[in-house]
């Protein structure tokens, strides 16, 4: 027996989301089978088999998210940085609409809501609560987060009585949210109080889905990340329909590259502290340090750049040499080719030479290391 949970465990180590969440799942489903077949507890299986302690022991380590920008040197505050409540520490919220209902398990929930049971038994939650429910026992799998259900079972046409998390709900979102917070405050959502979204009434499931499963990771309301925030943010995602763009169409990125939607100190809703270091995590060799440093590019990339999308080459947010005479006049432009004398068209600057061009001698434009690069044309 030690023997088969250490390898499932060494194999659960080595798998990594998806995999981990199939892998649990599916284990999770055959304890099930086998609790409700023998109608025994754990303590009197076939040493063959996996306690559910073995089980509680591998479900995932909490909170992925926090870990990894740990792992990134990311700025988390670490006191705040609780891992996700375990699943097999759940508790029962209140539902301040029904303060005096009290649990009464998974099964009668089941027995009204066969279909919504059915659904949800493959999904992340359900089947890990099933699995690991040590404290509050499998019976937790739905009112982890709908809370205690004997008065909505008692009147199940009341609305109210039952947390619910659908727009219409007459539960507050912030019962909703709190709800979820109540087991993923930390990580990633460290400053979801206060943020944007948070303001402007957005429950966690105008993004989040977790009876179903529509998105391989995430339990996401929508197939995609770009999806779920395209549902209001269209003209952004349109943005990205423009001649110069990066590959978020094309599915190699998506709006939380940039953005952490649950919150940041960073406006708007940026996971880096600038927006320079958020551009500089993916195109590292324009963060410098240089010799010749161009002061605009070391201030802010978006002084020439739009992040979204742009009709403009590379993104950028004028043509040349309209971007640069935004701050750079042509007038005192000292190279002799370019001088008043020295121009053939007299006193006119002559547009063959200016017109787009600045770039053809100005070529190194984010800074320069070589020790002739003053001017950035090298
Ligand atoms: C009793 C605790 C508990 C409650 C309540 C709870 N969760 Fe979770 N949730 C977990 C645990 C544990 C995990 C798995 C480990 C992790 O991701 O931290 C998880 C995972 C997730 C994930 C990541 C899934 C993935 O595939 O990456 C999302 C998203 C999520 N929960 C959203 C929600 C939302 C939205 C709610 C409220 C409707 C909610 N959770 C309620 C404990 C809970
Ligand atoms: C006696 C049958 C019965 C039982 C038991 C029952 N429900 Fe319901 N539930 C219903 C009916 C019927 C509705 C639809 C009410 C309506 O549409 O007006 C409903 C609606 C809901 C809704 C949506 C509420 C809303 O306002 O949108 C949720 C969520 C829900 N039930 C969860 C649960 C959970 C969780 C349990 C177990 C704790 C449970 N139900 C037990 C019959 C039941
Ligand atoms: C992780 C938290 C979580 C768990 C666990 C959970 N639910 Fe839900 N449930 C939700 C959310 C969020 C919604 C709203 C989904 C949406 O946006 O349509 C919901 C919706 C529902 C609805 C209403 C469906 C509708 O279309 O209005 C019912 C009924 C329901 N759940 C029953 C259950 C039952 C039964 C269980 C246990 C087998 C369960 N839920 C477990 C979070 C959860
Ligand atoms: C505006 C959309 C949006 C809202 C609102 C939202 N989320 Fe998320 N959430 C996402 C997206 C997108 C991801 C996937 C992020 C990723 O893969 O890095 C995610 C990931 C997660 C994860 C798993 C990864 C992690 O960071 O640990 C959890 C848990 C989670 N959300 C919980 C919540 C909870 C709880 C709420 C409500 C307080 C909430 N989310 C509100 C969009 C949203
Ligand atoms: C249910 C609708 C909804 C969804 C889904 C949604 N947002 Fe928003 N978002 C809003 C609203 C409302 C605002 C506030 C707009 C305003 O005040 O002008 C906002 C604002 C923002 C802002 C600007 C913040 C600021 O400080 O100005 C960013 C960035 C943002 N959202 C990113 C995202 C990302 C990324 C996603 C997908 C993970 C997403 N949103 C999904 C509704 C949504
Ligand atoms: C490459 C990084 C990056 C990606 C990817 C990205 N954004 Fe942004 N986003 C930014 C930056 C930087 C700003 C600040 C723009 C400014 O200050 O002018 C911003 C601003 C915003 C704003 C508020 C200001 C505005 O322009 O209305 C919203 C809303 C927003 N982004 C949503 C999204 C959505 C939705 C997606 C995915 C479709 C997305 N962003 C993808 C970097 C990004
Ligand atoms: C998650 C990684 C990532 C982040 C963050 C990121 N980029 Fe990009 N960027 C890319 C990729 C990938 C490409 C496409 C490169 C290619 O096609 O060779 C690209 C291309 C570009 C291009 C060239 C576009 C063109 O039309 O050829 C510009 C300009 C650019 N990014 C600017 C920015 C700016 C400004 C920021 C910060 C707001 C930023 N990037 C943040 C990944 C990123
Ligand atoms: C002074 C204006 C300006 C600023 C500020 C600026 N850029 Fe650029 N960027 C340009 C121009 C002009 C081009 C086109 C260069 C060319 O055609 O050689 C460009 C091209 C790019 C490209 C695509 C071509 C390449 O060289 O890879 C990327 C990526 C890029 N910039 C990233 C950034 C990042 C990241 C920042 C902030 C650290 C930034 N830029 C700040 C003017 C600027
Ligand atoms: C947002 C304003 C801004 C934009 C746009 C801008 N620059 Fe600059 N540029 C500056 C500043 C500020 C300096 C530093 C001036 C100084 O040190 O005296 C500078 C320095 C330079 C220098 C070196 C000047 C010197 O005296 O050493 C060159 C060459 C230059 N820029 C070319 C360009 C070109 C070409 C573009 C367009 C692609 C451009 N700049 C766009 C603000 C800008
Ligand atoms: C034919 C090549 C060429 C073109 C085209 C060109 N430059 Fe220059 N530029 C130079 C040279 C060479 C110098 C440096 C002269 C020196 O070292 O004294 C210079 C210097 C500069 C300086 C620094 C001025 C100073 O006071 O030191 C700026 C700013 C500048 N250029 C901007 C531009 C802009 C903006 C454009 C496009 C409208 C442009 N240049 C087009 C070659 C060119």
């Amino acid at each position: 027996m030690r023997l088969t949970a250490l390898s499932l465990w060494a194999l659960l180590a080595a798998t990594v989301g998806l995999g981990n969440a199939l892998l649990w799942s599916s284990v999770a489903q055959a304890q099930q089978r086998d609790d409700t077949n023998t109608g025994q507890s754990a303590t009197h299986q076939p040493s063959s088999r996996l306690t559910e302690s073995d089980i509680a022991r591998m479900l995932p380590a909490t909170d992925m998210g926090a870990g990894a920008a740990m792992r990134h040197g990311a700025r988390v505050d670490a006191s705040d940085d609780g891992p996700a409540t375990p699943f097999d520490a759940a508790s029962i919220p209140r539902n301040p609409l029904a303060p005096d209902a009290d649990a009464i398990g998974a099964k009668s929930c089941a027995a009204c809501h066969a279909l919504e049971s059915m659904q949800a038994a493959h999904s992340l939650h359900v089947a890990s609560f099933r699995a690991g429910g040590a404290s509050s026992g499998p019976q937790a799998a739905c009112e982890a987060c709908h809370g205690p259900g004997s008065e909505h079972a008692k009147n199940p046409a009341a609305p109210g009585l039952i947390i619910a998390y659908t727009r219409d709900a007459k539960t507050p979102v912030d019962v909703q949210t709190r709800t979820c917070l109540s087991c993923h405050v930390g990580g990633a959502r460290q400053h979801w109080i206060g943020s944007v979204h948070q303001e402007r009434g957005l429950s966690c499931t105008d993004c989040h889905n977790p009876m179903t499963r529509l998105s391989a990771e995430g339990v996401l309301a929508n197939e995609s990340i770009n999806q779920v925030c395209a549902t209001c943010h269209q003209d952004i995602r349109a943005q990205f329909n423009r001649r110069s763009h990066m590959p978020l169409p094309e599915g190699q990125m998506s709006c939380v590259d940039c953005h952490n939607p649950h919150g940041s100190i960073t406006q708007p809703l940026l996971k880096t502290d600038t927006v320079n270091e958020t551009c500089t995590t993916c195109h590292a060799e324009k963060r410098g340090p240089f010799l010749f440093e161009h002061a605009p590019v070391a201030e802010n990339c978006l002084n020439c750049h739009t992040p979204h999308g742009s009709n403009q080459e590379n993104l950028l947010a004028l043509p040349v040499p309209m971007l640069c005479q935004q701050c750079h006049t042509n007038d005192d432009h000292v190279n002799d080719l370019l001088t008043r004398q020295s121009l053939r068209s007299g006193l006119v600057p002559d547009e063959r030479v200016m017109e787009r061009a600045c770039l053809s001698c100005h070529s190194n434009i984010h800074g320069s290391n070589n020790p002739n690069g003053a001017k950035f044309h090298q």
